[in-house]
């Protein structure tokens, strides 16, 4: 069972407000998603300074294909200039980034940039970077499900091994522990297809904050907030006052 303490191990952001923060000041969509990656940066140190250890950041969902042409080639071309940019600076500050998601439907120089990075900083230990890209917790589901029935078919795998532990080890996000808390900025209370398993017993915060001008400050509200949270995982809350006291 993941543990109470007062700082979530786990944080996962549904970077929510790029388009409203660049329209409030009439400028073009990708102005507000340039933005956003500096609150990307703070956000970083800001949760590596807390004690956070890992950090998932929803940058490109699966349905977000679905915006127009020019927007999805700008995000692409941010992607690649923001890994071009900042991937010697988490070399040094002992960040390992991991991409998780269906990243083969990436053009191909974006797929390398994400294997040099992973590569880059695949020795670091200290923080653990996931950027979800083209991802969604349905496709999530189902190519675990694809890989689960291959194996049964083959042979591998009996039926009755498949558990919930087994089915988590076939999700991209395998070995990661699942979110403690998740936030959402500007306004929205929704999922929109993130980590759907992962998130059963994750602590949602909502906040009305653009993405862009998320920072350390907005950061703290939302530990002070899950700070206050009882997380029970179905037990009565006279349960886990007993098994903190022992
Ligand atoms: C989030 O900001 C970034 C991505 C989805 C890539 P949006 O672009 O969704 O911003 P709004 O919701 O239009 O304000
Ligand atoms: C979710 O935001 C995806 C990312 C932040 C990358 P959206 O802006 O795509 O979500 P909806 O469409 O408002 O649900
Ligand atoms: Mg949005």
């Amino acid at each position: 069972m993941p543990d109470n303490h007062s700082i979530p191990h786990h944080i996962a952001i549904v970077m929510d407000g790029n388009g409203r923060w660049a329209k409030k000041r009439f400028l073009p969509r990708a102005a507000g998603h340039r933005e956003g990656v500096n609150a990307v940066k703070s956000t970083i140190e800001a949760c590596a300074k807390a004690g956070v250890k890992i950090l998932t950041l929803f940058a490109f969902s699966s349905e977000n294909w679905k915006r127009p042409k020019t927007e999805v080639v700008s995000l692409m071309d941010l992607f690649v200039a923001s890994l071009d940019k900042e991937v010697k600076r988490l070399v040094e500050s002992g960040v390992r980034l991991q991409f998780v998601g269906d990243c083969k439907q990436f053009n191909q120089k974006l797929q390398d940039k994400i294997a040099e990075a992973e590569q880059a900083t695949s020795a670091n230990s200290d923080f653990l970077l996931n950027i979800a890209a083209n991802y969604g917790g349905r496709w999530d589901i189902v190519q675990a499900c694809q890989t689960l029935c291959k194996q049964v078919t083959d042979g591998k795998l009996p039926v009755e091994e498949i558990t919930e532990q087994k089915f988590s080890e076939y999700l991209s996000t395998a070995l990661l522990p699942d979110p403690d808390l998740l936030i959402r900025t500007a306004g929205e209370q929704r999922i929109s297809n993130f980590l759907l398993w992962q998130a059963a017993y994750t602590e949602f915060y909502y906040t009305d904050v653009f993405w862009p001008d998320f920072d350390e400050y907005q950061l703290q509200l939302a530990l002070d907030e899950y700070g206050k949270r009882k997380r029970k995982f179905g037990l009565t809350q006279e349960q886990i006052e007993a098994s903190s006291d022992a």
